[in-house]
């Protein structure tokens, strides 16, 4: 169990990094599909925020306490924090990588809670996974030449 809690804790570090970095490049991208981009990255930040409350809550569903502080999702973190201010195109591929990646981390996460019966937990998980696979489509379908 407390290995789960652990792996719970990074998916949400996780997942508020990804946030962070889609919101990063809502801001910054340039070029000249600056404005389909700008709202491509917003749509995707404002979905993931939008689930930020709720993953913490089912972290205290199980007794645990939540990582609240950006020390701590630093430490926690499995998507990297990006630094530099990209080209569009590398910005679209980094944040599909992760994209994927998070679907990865909510898919095995999914499994476990399954098997320790947390059910509610698995659903919110399962939603999760879906919620990435359809920011990875977006990333993927707009990455194609
Ligand atoms: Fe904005």
């Amino acid at each position: 169990m407390d290995k789960f809690v652990n792996q719970l804790k990074i998916a949400f570090a996780s997942q508020y990094a990804f946030a962070i970095k889609a919101q990063n490049f809502h801001w910054n991208v340039e070029g000249p599909d600056f404005y389909q981009l700008h709202q491509l990255f917003d749509t995707i930040y404002t979905e993931v925020y939008g689930a930020v409350d709720a993953f913490a809550e089912n972290i205290r569903k199980i007794k645990a306490y939540t990582p609240a502080s950006l020390e701590r999702f630093s430490a926690l973190t499995a998507i990297s924090d990006e630094v530099e201010v990209l080209e569009s195109s590398a910005m679209i591929a980094e944040l599909l990588a992760d994209a994927e990646k998070m679907q990865e981390i909510m898919k095995h996460l999914f499994v476990q809670a399954e098997n320790i019966g947390e059910h509610g937990l698995s659903n919110f998980l399962a939603d999760r996974q879906d919620a990435f696979a359809k920011h990875a489509w977006f990333l993927r379908a707009t990455a194609k030449a």
